[in-house]
């Protein structure tokens, strides 16, 4: 009996490090308030049962700054991702993107440059993150690129957790730099057809870069938790800025 149990003990411990989780696996995962550093887990129960709200439709852009308050109510659920870096999103902008995520790898199976597998780069920032991201990009591509694809601290869609940066693997390898995610529009296409139904946009769009004052950026997604206002969005081929009337 002893040596059954223990040979069980083997066989579970080997499959776990056979076959690694994927993402949206319940084991790599933990929730938790995205300032969890500085809060005990009464306070943060305690913030939920006064009933804080995320608004979903919330607008953070070129000259709307996150709203005060904001990521003391925000709930995060922390993944790790295949470059081996922790990413922190909104809880329920997680459950969606664990759905897209299922329903788009399906959807390309067969593709001919090998199996695909979705990821996150990034999806809530703090203010601090946001600055060193300019400060690295700025150093790797300069004050121009900077300016068209990151935003100002302080004003960053990510500081909400419901814009979410997506890269993918191909057969296990990282496509995972900005200038080698934009030689797959084929794989764009496919990720970005399945947007709506998950209750997500995407956010900077060819035609809205007048609009958003940003480059076109295939991978920054932002969770609206409506499939029907995300639809609506999409196919009247508007920015998230016209559709709430700013
Ligand atoms: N890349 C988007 C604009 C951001 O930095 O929030
Ligand atoms: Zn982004």
């Amino acid at each position: 009996m002893k040596k059954t149990r223990l040979l069980i003990m083997i066989l579970t411990a080997a499959m776990i490090f056979a076959f690694p989780l994927s993402g949206c696996s319940k084991q790599n995962e933990s929730e938790e308030p995205a300032d969890a550093a500085a809060e005990t887990e009464t306070e943060a129960e305690a913030e939920t049962e006064e009933g804080s709200v995320i608004d979903y439709m919330v607008l953070v852009n070129q000259s709307n700054q996150l709203p005060d308050g904001w990521e003391e109510a925000l709930e995060t659920t922390t993944i790790t991702n295949s470059v081996g870096d922790e990413v922190y999103v909104e809880s329920k902008a997680y459950e969606a993107y664990c759905k897209l995520k299922e329903a788009v790898e399906k959807d390309l199976e067969g593709y001919d440059k090998g199996e695909v597998r979705l990821e996150l780069d990034s999806a809530y920032r703090s203010v601090a993150a946001q600055q060193k991201i300019v400060e690295d990009f700025t150093e790797k591509y300069g004050e121009d690129y900077v300016k068209k694809y990151v935003a100002v601290p302080g004003y960053s869609e990510h500081h909400t957790g419901l814009a979410l940066d997506l890269y993918f693997t191909i057969d296990g390898k990282d496509i995972y730099e900005n200038e080698d995610l934009v030689q797959y529009p084929d794989i764009w296409e496919a990720i970005h057809k399945r947007l709506p139904e998950f209750g997500f946009i995407l956010r900077f769009t060819k035609e809205g870069e007048a609009i958003t004052g940003y480059a076109y950026e295939p991978w920054h997604i932002r969770y609206l938790d409506n499939p029907e206002i995300a639809k609506e969005i999409t196919d009247k081929g508007i920015t998230l800025e016209e559709y709430l009337g700013k």
